[in-house]
């Protein structure tokens, strides 16, 4: 686990990004912990940008629950589960298929027993008109790919 670090702006986050993306890779599943306008998002537009190139629009996937990228190396998917009401739902938004490329997902909790044991777990915090983050590698690999991690 990392220690917790401030993020004081939009930018920090959308860099923090950057530096997640490069060490991403086939089968990664990143969790994204945390209230609404925490910066799940943010996050992840930054990791998106990063692979795809700066001028991908990446919105927010509230209402559609997941959008695709086509990344050079492999696909991304992009989840919002916050409206997702029954965990099994996650089967219909081709949540198996993303063992191809890499998942990038907000509202984890809400896949129930669909979540990875093995996955990067994002947490980010509110503070004031500033994000604090955490990075808490889970299972097997993320412990060693963490280490040296620096942002
Ligand atoms: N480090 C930060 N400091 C301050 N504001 C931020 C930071 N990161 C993101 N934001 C802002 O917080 C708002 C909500 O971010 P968003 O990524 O949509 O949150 P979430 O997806 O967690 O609901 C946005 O206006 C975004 O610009
Ligand atoms: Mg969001």
């Amino acid at each position: 686990m990392t220690d917790s670090f401030v993020l004081e702006d939009e930018d920090a986050t959308l860099s923090l990004g950057k530096s997640i993306a490069g060490i991403l890779r086939v089968g990664d599943f990143v969790a994204l912990h945390g209230d609404l306008g925490a910066g799940k998002t943010t996050l992840t537009r930054g990791i998106i940008q990063a692979l795809l190139g700066g001028q991908e629009e990446v919105p927010s996937p509230t209402y559609t629950l997941v959008q695709v990228y086509d990344g050079p190396d492999f696909p991304l998917w992009h989840f919002d589960l916050y409206r997702l009401e029954d965990p099994e739902g996650v089967e219909e938004l081709g949540w198996d298929e993303t063992v191809e490329g890499v998942a990038l997902v907000e509202w984890p909790e809400h896949a129930g027993r669909h979540l990875p044991q093995v996955r990067l777990d994002v947490l980010l915090e509110i503070h004031g008109d500033q994000r604090c983050v955490r990075l808490e590698p889970k299972g097997e690999g993320w412990q060693e790919r963490l280490h040296g991690f620096s942002h």
